[in-house]
């Protein structure tokens, strides 16, 4: 296992901040992660678990341990009259395995298309997009523990999936609870896409598609296309300008506190959950206080979505972090709402 020093870290997260990592470690199988918890002094060093680098903000040279996963494969594993199983290593782009399964006529992921990050980085904020998220398509993972080199396959139950969570972003506070950030690797996941496919349509912007098109009863590969192309659209393309994709997480709030908030701003963008509670479009909160295309040093809120945030070029992640506490405090003080962010801040 060669450990790799002073390691440039800009084309490893979406970002394209520049920064080192003091060392690096790629691991491309599970026997690397045996040899690393065989190793006293590297077993005792704090870690970080590098995937796509599409959901961090890289505040400065990263002094922790980077395992940069790069665990390959990806295979259709079982079949049954019910549904599909596929299985992809944690380092595939999780894209190029969205593309494949349609391709092969797997149908499923297509809402999902072209959330860059790789297939291990998925279950770990419970990705989602077009009224799909990973949890609705998950079927079971394979992980390490770094500590011991041990491997163990988690459900999704396992999994504690939230709206953009799971155990994998909470650290175990104390004994006993479940948190597995920082202790456990991800290296391979498994997908159960059902033979009983249905499209799912249900957000406004794929219904105008199918309107605008005509197409009656889409396929997955229709689906696949549209969702790339308003992707497109929407969102910056990474490779041309440095981003995070949405970088706050749409809130929630009970059915009183929505009920306040249209009586103060009719307007605002909002849907009811089932449990009764209401989200409200984080964006909508953001462009309504005058954010969009507004930079500070450099980085900028997008002109074309405003929950999004962009390298101008050459921003450092101190400040995305100061433009991201800067949007906060306007949110909360117009709205009286906590933005969270979606990435981690590194
Ligand atoms: N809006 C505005 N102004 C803006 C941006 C949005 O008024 O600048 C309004 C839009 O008009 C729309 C609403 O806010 O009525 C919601 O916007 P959009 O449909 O673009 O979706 P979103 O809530 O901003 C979420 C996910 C995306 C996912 C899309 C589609 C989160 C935090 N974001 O975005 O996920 O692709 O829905 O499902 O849940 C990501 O997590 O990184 C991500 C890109």
């Amino acid at each position: 296992m060669l450990v790799e020093n002073q390691v440039p870290l800009q084309r490893y997260n979406t970002f394209g901040i520049v920064a080192k990592a003091h060392a690096l470690v790629r691991i491309r199988d599970e026997q690397d992660v045996r040899a690393l918890a065989a190793d006293p002094a590297l077993a005792a060093s704090p870690k970080f678990i590098l995937g796509g680098g599409s959901n961090i903000v890289i505040t400065g040279d990263v002094r922790p341990l980077v395992l940069k996963v790069e665990i390959m494969g990806r295979r259709l594993l079982h079949e049954d009259e019910h549904a599909w199983i596929v299985e992809a290593g944690a380092g595939e782009t999780w894209h190029e395995l969205v593309a494949w399964t349609v391709e092969q006529g797997l149908p499923g992921l297509e809402n999902m298309a072209l959330i860059p990050g790789t297939v291990g980085a998925a279950p770990v904020q419970n990705i989602g997009a077009y009224g799909v998220e990973l949890q609705d398509r998950f079927e079971s993972l394979d992980a390490i523990d770094l500590a011991s080199g041990e491997s163990f396959t988690l459900s999704a139950a396992q999994c504690g999936f939230g709206y953009r969570d799971s155990v994998f972003k909470h650290a175990a506070a104390q004994p006993g609870d479940f948190g597995l950030a920082g202790r456990a690797l991800i290296t391979r996941v498994r997908l159960r896409l059902p033979k009983a496919w249905r499209p799912e349509l249900g957000y406004l912007d794929l219904q105008k598609r199918q309107e605008e098109t005509g197409v009656e009863q889409p396929t997955a590969r229709d689906i696949f296309g549209w969702v790339c192309d308003i992707r497109q659209n929407k969102l910056p393309d990474w490779r041309v300008v440095g981003n995070a994709g949405s970088f706050f997480k749409n809130p929630t709030v009970t059915a009183e506190q929505c009920a306040d908030i249209i009586g103060r701003e009719p307007r605002i963008v909002h849907y009811q959950l089932d449990d009764g509670s209401f989200k409200l479009a984080a964006g909508w909160l953001i462009d309504a206080c005058g954010w969009k295309g507004k930079s500070m040093g450099h980085a900028a809120v997008y002109d074309r979505q405003a929950l999004v945030l962009v390298n101008r070029g050459g921003a450092t992640g101190g400040e995305v972090v100061t433009l991201a506490r800067a949007i906060q405090t306007s949110v909360y003080e117009r709205f009286g709402i906590r933005l969270e962010p979606e990435p981690v801040i590194v």
